[in-house]
């Protein structure tokens, strides 16, 4: 629930709670003083008629006079308030009230019931009236309700009056205040919500309240380690790919440099070893080229290895003509079944090392794919460099128009290793890739990543 609404909520029922506690106090305080009178003027009329009895005995009055009204009478009424006498068989004998201005003691009607059913009846005070232990009737003093309820509306009408004015202010002020003073909770959800979509460099404003502030400094506090910790993984994620390539380029130069150079020098030797044997020791010379057959296999399946572990074109040739004697190799295997080719746009050619080889190994990857599951007429690599906010990112698509992939043999895409690991290369160079089936049929691959400072 919205807190304003609750607090305006809170604050009336609290005043409705105080105003029926003030009201309440009021009620019992009037009806008590109207109590007092009528137990008061019962008992004055009573020792009057005490008097008037004592004398009857005496015969200094006459019973036929009794009650003597004038004497009860004597005492001034209050507005509203009746006394009574009723004889010995409860009968009214005698009664007089005391008029009152109703239109100056008008009350509501409902308040009128409500007073006159659980407060007026309460109000009546009786006396019996004895003489030498007879029964002589009672005296019965009362207030008229319209008087009463009048005169108990009067007091709590103002108090009414006053608590709904009280009560309206207050929920006024109350809202409109905790609206103002929740204002900053916007700026701290938003900020939450920036920062929950990735906006790491989200960062809150001092806050004029105290509570506030500190939740923003904290909230700081967290975006700052978020975003240290974040950008520390992602260095860590990208060492760990640049490393693998900088490790196989270091075990494919010394393999180059160490076996392979040997592997030559040995199928030299046993080449001249075969000669020689020819013409002086013609037993060894089928051994001998036996030995020059098994040079020149590992030699073959050196440089296989080498080429999948760094291809040689990408130092020496650079990585656009790597690519492109990658896609002749293929153009070549497919032997015109498919037809591969590739554009560059922006400067491609001078990326890093590690970077080249991230390319390189994606499109390599991709071609094979193309060339193992599409079955397609065009495959179409496109390579392109692009200015991107505050670093230059590379963008790579490589589209077929091929059958696209087969959901009988392989229900998800990403149930072989080779579209895993691209993404897997790719996410961890901060990048973003999507590959699959394309709307118009065939099968497409995006990838694009940001090119890292330090010379491309
Ligand atoms: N160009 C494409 N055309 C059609 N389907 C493709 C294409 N590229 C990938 N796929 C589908 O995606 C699946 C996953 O490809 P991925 O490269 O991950 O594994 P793979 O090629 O089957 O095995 P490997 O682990 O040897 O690469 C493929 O099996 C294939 O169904
Ligand atoms: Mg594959």
């Amino acid at each position: 629930m919205d807190l304003k609404w609750l607090l305006v909520r809170r604050i009336t029922l609290v005043a409705l709670a105080c105003f029926l506690t003030g009201a309440a106090v009021a009620l019992y305080v009037t009806a008590r003083e109207a109590k007092q009178q009528n137990l008061e003027l019962v008992e004055l009329a009573g020792r009057q008629l005490d008097l008037q009895l004592s004398r009857i005995d005496r015969s200094t009055d006459i019973p036929k006079r009794f009650p003597d009204w004038d004497l009860v009478t004597s005492y001034s009424l209050r507005p509203g308030q009746c006394v009574a006498y009723r004889g010995t068989d409860e009968t009214l004998q005698r009664s007089s009230c005391a008029g009152v201005d109703a239109a100056a003691t008008s009350a509501p009607w409902w308040f009128f019931e409500v007073y006159r059913s659980f407060i007026n009846d309460r109000l009546t005070a009786v006396r019996p009236l004895s003489y030498r232990g007879a029964n002589q009737g009672t005296i019965v003093a009362a207030h008229d309700p319209v008087a009463t309820a009048g005169q108990a509306w009067a007091t709590i009408a103002p108090l009414l009056g006053l608590s709904a004015a009280l009560v309206a202010a207050l929920c006024f002020v109350t809202y409109f205040v905790v609206d103002r003073a929740l204002l900053p909770a916007k700026d701290i959800l938003s900020g939450l919500n920036r920062l929950a979509g990735g906006d790491l460099a989200c960062r809150l404003p001092a806050f004029r309240l105290a509570e506030y502030n500190r939740i923003g400094e904290v909230f700081n506090a967290l975006a700052k380690d978020l975003s240290k910790a974040t950008s520390e993984r992602v260095e860590l994620a990208r060492r760990l790919v640049d490393t693998q390539e900088q490790e196989r380029r270091h075990i494919a130069r010394e393999l180059h440099d160490e076996i392979a150079q040997r592997l030559a020098a040995l199928n030299a030797l046993a080449a001249s070893i075969r000669t020689g044997a020819m013409r002086n020791a013609p037993g060894i010379a089928d051994e001998a080229r036996e030995l020059e057959k098994m040079a020149s296999d590992l030699m073959i399946s050196l440089r296989r290895t080498l080429t999948y572990l760094r291809p040689q074109e990408i130092d020496d040739l650079g990585l656009i003509q790597s690519l492109k004697a990658l896609v002749e190799q293929h153009n070549k295997d497919a032997q015109g079944r498919t037809n591969y080719s590739i554009k560059t746009a922006g400067d491609v050619e001078h990326l890093r090392a590690e970077t080249s080889a991230h390319v390189y190994r994606i499109v390599q990857e991709a071609l094979t794919n193309a060339s193992r599951h599409a079955n397609a007429r065009n495959v179409a690599v496109l390579l392109r460099k692009q200015a991107g906010i505050g670093q230059e990112r590379i963008h790579l698509s490589v589209v077929d128009d091929g059958a696209g992939p087969s959901p009988v043999d392989k229900p998800s895409i990403l149930s072989g290793a080779g579209l895993i690991g691209m993404r897997e290369r790719v996410v961890a160079l901060s990048g973003t890739f999507t590959a699959g089936p394309l709307p118009a049929g065939g099968f497409g691959l995006q990838v694009e990543f940001p090119t890292l400072q330090g010379g491309a």
